[in-house]
Parts: structure tokens; C-alpha cells; sequence
């Protein structure tokens, strides 16, 4: 391998210019080229390409959203498509790619991969860690930290009006936000897919609350939470059967996935872009690099595509216990 592309593809998270600045800097350190690739899967279709050597990633280790932009690319998906990418990686001397994204980007690479045999290493990027094979994605970290620290602001009002609260969160169809944000922040009630609380039990654990001398409540909710009624209709639901709450919605959005990366995450990237580069080096293809245990580890892509991330349930019981 003499040449390696590296692309940002799917929703930019916090890590992927530390994850790109770690692939380009290994390259040089391995004395080969690096390509960036701008605009994910549709770049590549399109050549949109740009050398990169150590100097070009000077001073993006601490920025958020991604240098080479990002895309979700419909052509890709088509057969013509991904031959007009191959065609440019073949012209341009490119050798291997590496993907930072999520599952869709993997997929892609992964039919890629199968169609023209070409060398593929996937990182993982994005806010919502719903990736199979890594305790951790990139950008999980920092979008954690952001979550907590709106959610502390808006306790402010909500205690001092004597208020519930219902904050949305994203993270797709995975709770991972909901659950770790929810307890950082001290939420009374967490609502995510993984677990259907069911709108009897919400009612009873806020009357519960009340009962208990809380004034204030904070429920974080899931985006992709299955209750049934998102957070303005829940508002509706909590206001027409317990009067005595005064509701408020918050919907965070995606300043959720902006901002300066989390020592966290700058760590990560560097340690899963070395290693991405130096898989590829060592002949290896199709796998994804993650953080298993907080070591970096290997798990075929296939694996983490079709693999399905868990939520810890002990963070349930945790959540249930320190906010009676
Ligand atoms: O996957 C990251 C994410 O921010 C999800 O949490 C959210 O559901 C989705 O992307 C939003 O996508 P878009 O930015 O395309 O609206």
C-alpha cells in the first residue's frame, strides 16, 4: 500500500478532524501518501480529492464538524455509482480507504469492498454510539458533556418556577444519549427505545416525585424513545392528567453535534486513526476499529454492521435508584 484515502461520511461528529489528523500524520510517519477525500461517498464519485500531508492537519484537533465534510450519498448506493468512486480511486493511485462514520458509511464500504476487492478500514464516528464492537464512538463523549451541561442550565429555570421539564435528545433509535446524559444531568425519568416505560408508569413515578417533596422534574427523552407520543404530546398527556405540573419542552437538536471534541474523544481518534492506517499496512481489510475494554480492537466490519450495540441495564437500575 503506497497511497490511503481517508473520507468523513453520514453525520459529522466531534473527533472526526482529531481522527483525520491522526490518519494523514500515520501515513507520513509510514512514509506513504494520504488523499482526503471531501464530502464523503459523493466526493469520491465526483474526485473530489486533495493530497494531505502532516502539515495540512495542523491545528483541527480541537475543532468540531469535519475538514472534509461530510455527505449521506444517494448514488453511492446504486452500482454506476460506486463504479465512477472506484474509477477515481484507480486514477488517483489509492490503494485502501479509511471511512470514519457510522453504520450506513460501513455498509457502504463494506458492498464496495465486495464488489471490487478494495482494502476498507472503518472508524467510528458519530454523537449516538450506536455501533456494534466499540464502547465508544467518536463524538459520543463530547455530545455527552454538551447534553449535561444545557440540561444543567435549564434546571435553573425549572427549579426555580417549579417546573417539568421534558428535553429531547437525539441518538437516532438508540437511548445511549438519554441513559448517560439522563444520570450525569440527575434526571428524574429517562424514556428511550431500549425500555418501554409505558405512559402509566411515567404518570405514577411523577406523581411519586411530587409526593416526595420534589418541586422541579427533569425527563430526558430519546428521540427514537417508543412511548408513542413525543415531547410536545407528552407535555399535552402530563398537563391534561396532573394539572398541578407546569410542562416545558426543550428540544436540544443538533447543537448536540457541534463543539470542541472532549479530551475524550481527541484521545480516541488518535489512538483508532494509527491504528486504522496500521491495519491496512499490515495487509488487513474490512474491519472496524473500536475501543473494547478501553483497548483498541478489531471487529469485522460485517460484524459491526450487523451487530446491534446494547444499552447497559445496570445503568436502569442506577438511574431508578438515585433519582427516587
Ligand atoms: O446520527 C447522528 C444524528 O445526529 C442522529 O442523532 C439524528 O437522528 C440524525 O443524525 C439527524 O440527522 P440530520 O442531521 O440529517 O437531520
Amino acid at each position: 500500500i503506497k497511497k490511503i484515502g481517508v473520507l468523513t461520511s453520514g453525520g459529522d461528529s466531534p473527533g472526526m478532524n482529531a481522527a483525520i489528523r491522526a490518519v494523514v500524520r500515520t501515513c507520513a510517519f509510514h512514509n506513504i501518501e494520504c488523499t482526503g477525500i471531501y464530502r464523503g461517498y459523493q466526493g469520491m464519485i465526483e474526485g473530489d480529492f486533495k493530497e494531505m500531508g502532516p502539515r495540512s492537519v495542523n491545528n483541527i484537533i480541537n475543532k468540531g464538524g469535519t475538514i472534509l465534510k461530510s455527505a449521506r450519498s444517494k448514488e453511492f448506493m446504486t452500482a454506476e455509482g460506486r463504479k465512477k468512486a472506484h474509477d477515481n480511486l484507480i486514477k488517483h493511485s489509492i490503494d485502501a480507504f479509511v471511512v470514519i462514520g457510522g453504520n450506513g458509511s460501513f455498509t457502504g464500504g463494506l458492498i464496495f469492498n465486495k464488489e471490487f476487492g478494495f482494502p476498507v478500514i472503518g472508524i467510528p464516528g458519530t454523537i449516538d454510539n450506536d455501533i456494534y464492537g466499540t464502547s465508544h464512538t467518536l463524538g459520543y463523549d463530547t455530545a455527552l458533556n454538551t447534553v449535561v451541561e444545557v440540561i444543567d442550565k435549564i434546571r435553573d429555570t425549572a427549579s426555580s418556577h417549579n417546573r417539568l421539564f421534558f428535553v429531547e435528545v437525539m441518538g437516532r433509535d438508540a437511548g445511549h444519549i438519554a441513559l448517560n446524559a439522563g444520570i450525569g444531568a440527575g434526571a428524574e425519568e429517562i424514556l428511550i427505545p431500549e425500555e418501554d416505560m409505558g405512559l402509566d408508569r411515567l404518570l405514577d413515578s411523577l406523581r411519586k416525585s411530587k409526593a416526595s417533596g420534589k418541586s422541579s422534574s427533569i425527563v430526558v427523552i430519546a428521540e427514537g424513545d417508543k412511548i408513542g407520543k413525543n415531547a410536545f404530546e407528552l407535555k399535552d398527556y402530563v398537563e391534561e392528567n396532573m394539572p398541578e405540573y407546569d410542562v416545558r419542552v426543550s428540544i436540544l437538536g443538533h447543537m448536540q453535534r457541534g463543539g470542541s471534541p472532549s479530551c475524550f474523544d481527541r484521545v480516541l481518534a488518535s489512538r483508532l486513526g494509527v491504528k486504522a492506517v496500521e491495519t491496512l499496512l499490515e495487509g488487513k481489510s474490512n474491519y472496524m476499529v473500536g475501543l473494547i475494554k478501553d483497548e483498541i480492537a478489531l471487529t469485522p466490519l460485517e460484524q459491526a454492521v450487523k451487530g446491534k450495540s446494547q444499552i447497559d441495564q445496570e445503568l436502569i437500575r442506577v438511574s431508578d435508584i438515585v433519582s427516587i
